[in-house]
């Protein structure tokens, strides 16, 4: 797909097929990731990919802990893939922005290869709980790292929805 036309048509998708995605696809989503501009250069990352029931539902779990919301509910949708990424806080204050940028990247790398995906929010909170420490400790992370986001990832169960219209007045050029 051209490019400029993935980043106009990737939607964020709520609703996925139970199939796991291929790992050659995951390989790609991540180094698309990988290769985000990041301040002077310094990748301030890690990855964690959660393809494994028990860590899903953790993750589930902690995100509708702080959510104050109802057991039942699914944040991420049931999605078989979801990547969290976390930052090194000691690059403060760009570790946020360089995080943000290659879970875009990931967005739109899955969307060129017909994997939805969507942001699901909480992971700065979550990950400065108790339980979230815990939940860092088991996977082996350090406490330098702080949560910046996640992505749910897999095939959609039905089409890529339409865009919204894009909102008048957002831009100002001056020549
Ligand atoms: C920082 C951020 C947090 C988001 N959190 C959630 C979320 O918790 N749950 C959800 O379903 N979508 C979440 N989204 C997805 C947005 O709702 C979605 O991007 C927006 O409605 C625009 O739709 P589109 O991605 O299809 O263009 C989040 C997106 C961003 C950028």
């Amino acid at each position: 797909m051209e490019t400029l036309e993935a980043l106009k048509k990737r939607r964020s998708i709520r609703k996925y097929k139970p199939e796991q995605i291929k790992d050659d696809e995951l390989g790609a989503i991540i180094e698309a990731g990988l290769y985000a501009p990041t301040a002077i250069g310094r990748q301030p990352w890690k990855f964690v990919v959660l393809q494994n029931q028990e860590d899903l539902d953790a993750l589930t779990l902690l995100n509708v802990h702080f959510r104050k919301a109802p057991e039942t509910m699914k944040p991420y949708y049931g999605a078989p893939t979801v990547i969290v990424v976390f930052g090194d806080k000691g690059d403060e204050p760009f570790y946020e922005y360089d995080c943000t940028l290659a879970l875009g990247n990931m967005m739109n790398a899955a969307f060129d290869l017909g994997i939805g995906s969507c942001w699901i929010w909480g992971e700065k909170q979550m990950f400065e709980t108790e339980e979230g420490r815990e939940l860092m400790e088991k996977w082996g992370l350090s406490a330098n790292l702080g949560g910046v986001g996640a992505i749910a990832l897999g095939y959609p169960d039905g089409d890529f929805p339409e865009a919204a219209p894009r909102r008048e007045g957002t831009v100002i050029i001056r020549k």
